[in-house]
C-alpha cells in the first residue's frame, strides 16, 4: 500500500514530474469534480448518462439474468441508478467499491432504502490493488460496471493490468462481463474547453492538489506562481494536464526541497481518447471479448460490453 506522501515524493523527483491522478479526489476535489461534470462544456458525463438511459433496455437485457454488479469506484452511484431501476428486482447483489469509506457506506444506506431488499454490499478498497469480494449470494454471473471513461486515467500498462484485475474478479463465475464506459476522439475545439473551461473551475480542481500537498504533507506551494494547462498528446491520443510553474521557484514537501524552472511542469492526469477499437484491443490482451458497443448520435462516448468467452 503507497501513501500520499511517498507517491508525492517519489513523483517530484522525477525528470518529467508528475503526480497520481487519483489524489486529485479529496473531499475538495471531489466537489469540484462534480461541478465540473456540469459544465456545458464538460461534455462526457451527460453524453455517458444520456447513452445509458436511452440503451437502458438492451443494457439490461444484456445482464440479465440475476447478475451480480460490481462497481469501480462508486462514488455516489448516480449513473448506476439507471441500471439499477432497471434491474434491482433481478440484481443478486450490488457491490460498490470505492476508497472513501464514509461516502461508500453512506451511498449504499441510501440504495438500501431505494432499492428496498436488493443487497446491497460495499467494499472500502482502492480498486487499482487487489481485493476480495464479499460472500455473494446466488447469482449467474458477475458483471464489472465501469464508467466514466476512468480506464481512461490509466497509462497503457495500468489499463492492462486493469482488465487482468477485472477478468480475475468477473471470472469468478461462468460468463463474467464487463460495461465500461469509454471517452472517443473528436475534435480539439471540443476536448480541449472540456478540460480547460471558461469558468476556471478545472483549474482549480487541477491547482487544488497543490493546495492538498500544503495541507497535508507541509507543503509550501504558492499558488499564484502556478497555472493549469490541458494540452493534446497526440501520439499518446490524450489529454493531459499539468501545473505549470509561472516562474523559477523552490518549494518543500515533507520536508524535501524541490527546484522548479519557468516553464516547468507537473503532469497530474492523463484523460486518453479512444479510437473504435482501441478499447477493445486493450480489453483483448486479458481475454474480454466485446459484445455490445453503445453511442451517441456524434459519437463522442461509448459505453461497451464485453464477457470472458
Ligand atoms: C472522471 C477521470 C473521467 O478524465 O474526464 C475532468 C476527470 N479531469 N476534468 C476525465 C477530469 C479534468 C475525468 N474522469
Amino acid at each position: 500500500m503507497t501513501s500520499f506522501r511517498d507517491d508525492v515524493l517519489r513523483g517530484l523527483r522525477q525528470p518529467q514530474k508528475a503526480i497520481p491522478s487519483k489524489y486529485l479526489y479529496d473531499a475538495e476535489g471531489s466537489r469540484l469534480f462534480d461541478q465540473i461534470t456540469t459544465l456545458d462544456t464538460y461534455y462526457p458525463t451527460r453524453t455517458e448518462r444520456t447513452i445509458l438511459e436511452t440503451n437502458v433496455a438492451a443494457i439490461a437485457d444484456a445482464l440479465r439474468p440475476s447478475p451480480v454488479v460490481v462497481e469501480y469506484g462508486s462514488g455516489s452511484s448516480d449513473k448506476t441508478r439507471i441500471l439499477l431501476d432497471a434491474l434491482h428486482g433481478e440484481i443478486s447483489a450490488y457491490v460498490p467499491i470505492d476508497i472513501s469509506g464514509e461516502h461508500l457506506h453512506a451511498a449504499a444506506d441510501r440504495l438500501r432504502q431505494r432499492y428496498e431488499g436488493m443487497p446491497v454490499l460495499p467494499v472500502v478498497a482502492d480498486y487499482t490493488q487487489s481485493f476480495d469480494l464479499p460472500e455473494l449470494p446466488p447469482h449467474d454471473h458477475i458483471v464489472v460496471f465501469f464508467p466514466g471513461s476512468t480506464v481512461g486515467n490509466f497509462e497503457p500498462e495500468e489499463a492492462e493490468a486493469f482488465f487482468h484485475g477485472a477478468a480475475a474478479v468477473a471470472g469468478q463465475s461462468p460468463h463474467g462481463g464487463l460495461l465500461i464506459g469509454a471517452d472517443q476522439r473528436k475534435p480539439l475545439d471540443v476536448l480541449l474547453p472540456a478540460y480547460d473551461d471558461p469558468d476556471g473551475i478545472t483549474a482549480r480542481f487541477n491547482l487544488n492538489l497543490l493546495a492538498r500537498i500544503n495541507r497535508e504533507l507541509a507543503g509550501t506551494f504558492r499558488l499564484e506562481d502556478w497555472a493549469h494547462e490541458a494540452r493534446w498528446n497526440e501520439t499518446e491520443s490524450r489529454i493531459e494536464m499539468h501545473l505549470v510553474s509561472q516562474v523559477a521557484q523552490t518549494a518543500e514537501v515533507a520536508g524535501e526541497r524541490f527546484a522548479f524552472a519557468e516553464g516547468e511542469t507537473i503532469h497530474t492526469e492523463i484523460s486518453t481518447k479512444y479510437g473504435p477499437d482501441s478499447l477493445a484491443e486493450l480489453a483483448a490482451g486479458a481475454g474480454w471479448i466485446r459484445r455490445d458497443r453503445w453511442t451517441d448520435a456524434r459519437g463522442w462516448f461509448a459505453v461497451e460490453r464485453y464477457s470472458l468467452g
